[in-house]
This record gives C-alpha cells, structure tokens and sequence, in this order.
C-alpha cells in the first residue's frame, strides 16, 4: 500500500469520508473502509458466527429474490454509502470473490436496480435467506461446500 493511500484510509476512518472524495475512492479502499471489518480482508466472513463468506454470494442471484436479497443485506442497505457507490462495491465484491458462482448471464446490478431495492429493507434478512437458500437448493445453484451462517441454523 502506497503512504498516499494509508493516509486517505486513516483520515476517512478518522473524520468520515466527504461524498465527492468517495466517489473518487478505488474499489478496494472502498471495500476495505465498509466491509472488511466484518467479512474480512479476504472476504471469507466468519461463518460460525454469522457472518458470511462472500465467496457464494453469487450464488444468490440466480433467483430474482436473491437479487434483491443482496442489495438488502445490512452491510449495503443500512450503510451512509450512496446509491451509486453501494452498487459499485457490491458489483465489485461479486466479480472479486465470487465470480466462479456468478450465472453465465449475470447482468452487473444498476443504479436504480439497487436505489428501488434498497427502499424495501428486509425486515428479517435471516428467514428471507433460509427460504432463497432452500430455494437454490431446489435449482441445483448451490455449491456443496456453501457454508450457512450458523445464525439460521
Ligand atoms: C457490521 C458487519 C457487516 C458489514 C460492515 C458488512 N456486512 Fe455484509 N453481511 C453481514 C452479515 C451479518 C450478513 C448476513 C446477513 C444477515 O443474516 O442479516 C451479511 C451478508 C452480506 C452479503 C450476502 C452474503 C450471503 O451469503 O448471505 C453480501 C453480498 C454482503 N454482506 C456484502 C457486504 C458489502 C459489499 C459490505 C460493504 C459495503 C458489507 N457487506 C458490510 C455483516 C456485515
């Protein structure tokens, strides 16, 4: 990491970051800013205690209820991140750790695909992914090795 970035990471984490400076950010330092704190550097979440690896969340978008459900997990839903930014980081966070789940014909999320999404906040995000889960299973679109976070288990 350049000294010029690990300056820009401490001031955000410091004073919050201005839109205009994050619409410039590069998508890793997004990613690391937002969502690392609780998936992890590497994306890999800490399962057993529900927090999941983003590893299989492309999974997810082969229903068009785990499309949405995507856009309305916390991390994206209820963060201060602008419409524009959110849907950059989630498309980011898709091709980066988990391109091998993605469908052949994914189509990235848009702007206003996620600006309507995210005016429907999920009430119980947990029963809303054990049912989509159970309903990939049905598809055959869910990877043996998924790991459920141990919370709906
Ligand atoms: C405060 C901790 C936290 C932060 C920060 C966070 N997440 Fe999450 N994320 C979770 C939890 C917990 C879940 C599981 C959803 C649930 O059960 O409510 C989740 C679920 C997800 C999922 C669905 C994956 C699956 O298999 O269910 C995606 C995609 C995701 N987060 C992306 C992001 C992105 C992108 C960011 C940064 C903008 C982010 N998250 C920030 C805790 C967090």
């Amino acid at each position: 990491m350049t000294r010029r970035r690990a300056a820009l990471i401490v001031a955000a984490l410091a004073f919050g970051v201005p839109p205009a400076a994050r619409a410039e950010m590069g998508l890793p330092t997004l990613y690391l800013l937002h969502c690392s704190g609780c998936h992890g550097a590497t994306g890999h979440g800490v399962p057993e205690r529900g927090i999941p690896d983003l590893q299989h969340a492309g999974s997810y978008v082969a229903l068009p209820q785990g499309r949405a459900y995507l856009v309305q997990v916390p991390g994206i839903s209820q963060s201060h991140l602008d419409d524009a930014t959110a849907t950059r980081i989630l498309n980011y966070v898709l091709a980066r750790f988990s391109a091998a789940d993605l469908p052949a014909d994914f189509k990235p999320y848009t702007v206003d695909e996620v600006t309507r999404l995210r005016a429907d906040k999920a009430s119980d995000a947990e029963t809303r992914r054990a049912l989509i889960l159970d309903g990939l299973r049905k598809l055959g679109n869910l990877r043996d090795d998924y790991v459920t976070p141990s919370s709906i288990r």
